[in-house]
């Protein structure tokens, strides 16, 4: 038997789902830009809140990298269209090779599916089923079991102790490419998918168990 674990916001869920309401608030030309910095302060804040010891939920973390950016990049955003953006996060789509390689993947008995993710459970529970892929997983883990956000090595061995599993007998799959080397830095095999050609992995010297550009190309590699 396998285990996959599935990260959750950039791999299974599209973080930049809310760029049409961007676009609208403040312009074309800024939008992406501000979606990115938006993404990257959030990870980097909970890294820093993970070192720190100053654990909040992920979300504060989503809302506190919202209020930087509209500062950095000098826009100003109603009460609300702040309102919207956050329950947009609340609500962002899948990828588009999701399901039907979820499908595949589940329907799999030498396998078993659970989504790995810095999350809340109540905010990835309320994703999946409004994007209908709650039914492929076996369970959801959340960073907030123990307080420690990914890649801490804590939470890989938390994993590993919740699902029963084996590090060499688990694969983390994710699109984030910190997550990737966390993984691989607790023993457990992992798969990057790497959907944007641009996309870059950290030269540490450390590299996945497989590449891939879809998730479609899973099943085959599993
Ligand atoms: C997640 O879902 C870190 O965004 C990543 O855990």
């Amino acid at each position: 038997m396998n285990t996959l674990a599935f990260d959750v916001y950039g791999t299974l869920i599209n973080t930049y789902g809310m760029v049409d309401l961007l676009q609208r608030y403040i312009g074309e030309d800024k939008a992406v830009p501000f979606a990115t910095l938006w993404r990257d302060k959030q990870l980097e804040y909970s890294f820093r809140r993970s070192m720190m010891n100053r654990y909040e939920p992920f979300y504060t973390c989503t809302g506190n990298a919202l209020d930087y950016c509209i500062e950095a990049f000098d826009v100003s955003i109603t009460t609300d269209q702040h309102f919207s953006l956050i329950k947009r996060y609340q609500n962002l789509p899948v990828f588009k090779d999701v399901v039907q390689a979820l499908k595949t993947l589940s329907a799999r008995d030498d396998l078993q599916l659970f989504a790995l993710t810095n999350g809340p459970l109540e905010d990835v529970e309320k994703l999946f089923e409004d994007d209908q892929i709650n039914q492929y997983f076996k369970e959801i883990i959340s960073a907030d079991e123990i307080k420690k956000f990914k890649p801490d090595p804590a939470i890989y061995e938390h994993f590993l102790k919740r699902a029963g599993a084996k590090a060499e007998d688990s694969w983390l799959i994710s699109g984030n490419g910190f997550d990737v080397m966390g993984a691989g830095n607790c023993g457990m095999n992992s798969v990057w998918i790497k959907r944007d050609l641009k996309q870059q992995l950290d030269s540490w010297g450390v590299q996945p168990t497989f590449s891939i550009h879809s998730l479609s190309e899973l099943n085959a590699l599993i």
